[in-house]
């Protein structure tokens, strides 16, 4: 039998560029967190309708294909080319639009413009928490939810980050931990109250921490 060793690269590479390099295969390999967002996703929005959605760092549209269904209107944001490409590709109703932007610089949004923001499987690649929430006040509408779905910090702690397969080779992203209150605290400073918060694990994780962390904030 051949063992097969693979070797951690930590590549002097940018977030963006390591995005559009794992855009090829980022949708046919092996990814539990990526699989068990995409099931939460659907599963907490099942049923429900939205004027205008935000969906910041969309990836290859995993996401988009299920919200231009609950929402009339759908704005993409992502900074990856290779990543918006593939979402392209993929999502082709009428009522999305796809924008590269870098969302740890002012969005392309007007203030007030959403009922909903979504944030899935991206804070771990951002440093500055207060940035995000605070781009997220300005854009939504009093009333307005802003969803995220985000690695577990219980899974950051022993080093986890999101990572694929380039040949031999398993290239590591770099990644910023959050705890709990990072995000708690960054949403209280920007005028979001919580409404829910959730913990899960995909069938494969019995006896392991959670994997993803969920937040469902309310703009006052
Ligand atoms: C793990 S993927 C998740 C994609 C998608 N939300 C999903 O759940 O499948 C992380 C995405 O965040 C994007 N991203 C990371 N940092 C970003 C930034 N500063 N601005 C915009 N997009 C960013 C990456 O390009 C990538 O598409």
């Amino acid at each position: 039998m051949t063992k097969i060793t693979w070797e951690v690269i930590l590549y002097p590479m940018s977030i963006q560029n390591a995005y559009n390099e794992w855009s090829e295969i980022y949708d046919s390999n092996q990814n539990l967190t990526r699989d068990l967002d995409q099931m939460l996703t659907r599963k907490a929005f099942a049923g429900q309708h939205f004027d205008s959605i935000l969906e910041t760092g969309c990836g290859t549209g995993k996401n988009t294909e299920f919200l231009v269904q609950i929402g009339k209107q759908v704005h993409a944001l992502d900074f990856s080319q290779g990543m918006i490409e593939k979402a392209k590709e993929k999502v082709k109703a009428e009522n999305v639009r796809f924008s590269i932007a870098d969302l740890t610089k002012r969005w392309p949004s007007d203030d007030s413009a959403y009922d909903l923001i979504t944030c899935n499987l991206v804070l771990e690649h951002i440093e500055d928490l207060n940035h995000i929430f605070s781009e997220a006040a300005r854009t939504l509408q009093p009333k307005g939810k802003f969803h995220i779905n985000e690695l577990h910090p219980f899974k950051q702690y022993p080093g986890t980050k999101a990572r694929f397969e380039k040949g031999a080779e398993i290239v590591e992203v770099e990644a910023f931990v959050h705890h709990i209150s990072d995000f708690m605290n960054a949403a209280g400073a920007n005028g979001l109250s919580l409404l829910t918060l959730g913990e899960h694990w995909h069938s494969e994780d019995q006896g392991k921490p959670p994997r993803i962390v969920s937040f469902l904030f309310e703009r006052a």
